[in-house]
């Protein structure tokens, strides 16, 4: 693991932006801050500086916060003072829940207390006993608590776009609503997702999509797959998946494409500078009979992440392109590919952002004769974070 105090890579950039918005809120706050980036290049200039810092964090977590979370990070639930708090906090030495808590929510959580990400009260805020750069370096110590461990870090669990392949492994319910009025003829088509991680880098999935045509509804198709975390690297903001589902239609006898279909598909994520998130995917779709009517898709999204706080709106825009295999003759040929664009919102609705909405509309670039747009409505539930109805 590279040493997380040396140096200013980019993940602390990205926790740095919260200082930032922090002190818009904190008058006082920024006159001392100010006073210490005057000092900034002195003291980084130092030898040893990096030792002496996390030596710092060290220190602090051991007089401020061990009564609570225990010497390792794991708490010791027989304790009086545990006992006492009405709530075990989690244990920061598991990998897992170490490795995909965001460095930005530990920032809020210690700086403005439990409460201010839904969490316990009992968790005290920090911010009027240490600026954001001991918090910052406290959270950079709580990201050693669980030694060396393959989990992608958190810092890379980009937000859910509407068409986008996600790359980060979740624990996610996803209940997705499509709705078109293509020739007049009104449709939705209601997709149930269910993600659970599995050891380190893989996660399944399972969905089901019920689909009503014209007040005619029926189940149209069950999938099954996973995808597995092929490379993340949190310093560089970048985290690498493959994946594939299984797609099986049901009882739907209209359904265009109704032989079993492959769809294997690679997804990509990255920070662009401290507010900007890019995901891209490619995907096929391999009717297993008639390989020759698949297509590939291709698809990118830029978000805008304004500010650490979960519960917010963020705006996004996607670019979708499906690139059909055979693209028929005469009256029916179809162009190269259809185009469609995505313009939508992450709106946060939980204090701790696990329950979260996505809205956008999908509006045909080309084909418009074939293709009509769609609205969109998905709602996320991240359930490693807790029950649908905490923290709100
Ligand atoms: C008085 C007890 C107490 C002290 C002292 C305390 N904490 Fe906590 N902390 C809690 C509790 C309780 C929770 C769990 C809240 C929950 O799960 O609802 C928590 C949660 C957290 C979390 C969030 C974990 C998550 O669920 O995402 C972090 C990070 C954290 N504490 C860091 C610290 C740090 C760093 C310090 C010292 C500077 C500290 N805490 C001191 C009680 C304490």
């Amino acid at each position: 693991m590279a040493d997380p105090f040396a140096g200013s890579g980019a993940a602390i950039d990205r926790v740095r932006v919260h200082r930032v918005a922090a002190f818009r809120r904190r008058g006082p706050a920024l006159l001392l801050a100010s006073a210490w980036l005057a000092f900034a290049p002195f003291v980084r200039a130092e030898n040893g500086d990096a030792e002496a810092r996390r030596e710092r964090a060290a220190e602090h977590f051991r007089t401020l916060c061990t009564t609570c979370h225990g010497p390792t990070g794991q708490p010791d639930p027989d304790s009086a003072v545990v006992e006492a708090l009405g709530v075990v906090p989690a244990n920061l030495a598991d990998p897992l829940f170490n490795s995909r808590e965001p460095k930005r929510d530990w920032m809020l959580v210690i700086r403005d207390g439990g409460s201010a990400l839904g969490l316990s009260d009992r968790m005290p805020a920090f911010g009027g006993q240490l600026d954001e750069r001991e918090i910052q370096d406290l959270v950079l110590y709580l990201k050693t608590l669980s030694g060396e461990h393959g989990y992608p870090s958190g810092d890379l669990n980009f937000f859910l776009p509407l068409r986008t392949r996600k790359a980060f492994p979740e624990d996610e319910w996803v209940w997705k609503l499509r709705f078109t009025d293509q020739d007049e003829r009104p449709q939705w088509r209601n997709t149930l997702e269910f993600e659970k991680r599995i050891g380190r880098r893989f996660q399944s999935v399972l969905e089901l999509t019920h689909r009503v045509d014209d007040g005619d509804g029926s189940f149209e198709k069950f999938e099954a797959g996973g995808k597995y975390v092929l490379f993340s690297d949190a310093d560089a903001g970048f985290i690498a998946t493959a994946g594939a589902t299984v797609g099986f239609p049901l009882e739907d006898e209209r359904s265009v494409r109704r032989d079993t279909e492959i769809l294997p598909f690679l997804a990509f994520g990255k920070w662009l500078g401290p507010s900007f998130t890019v995901q891209a995917s490619t995907r096929a779709k391999l009717p297993v009979d008639r390989v020759r009517r698949g297509s590939v898709e291709l698809s990118g999204i830029v978000h805008w992440v304004h500010t650490p706080w979960p519960r917010a709106i963020f705006p996004g825009l996607e670019l979708f392109a499906e690139i059909p295999f055979d693209h028929g003759a005469g009256a029916a040929r179809v162009d190269f590919a259809q185009v469609s664009i995505l313009p939508q919102v992450r709106v946060g609705l939980s204090k701790r952002g696990h329950v979260a909405l996505n809205l956008g509309v999908e509006l045909p670039l080309n084909e418009r004769d074939r293709y009509d747009s769609r609205a969109y409505l998905d709602l996320i539930w991240d359930f490693a974070d807790g029950p649908f109805w905490a923290g709100w």
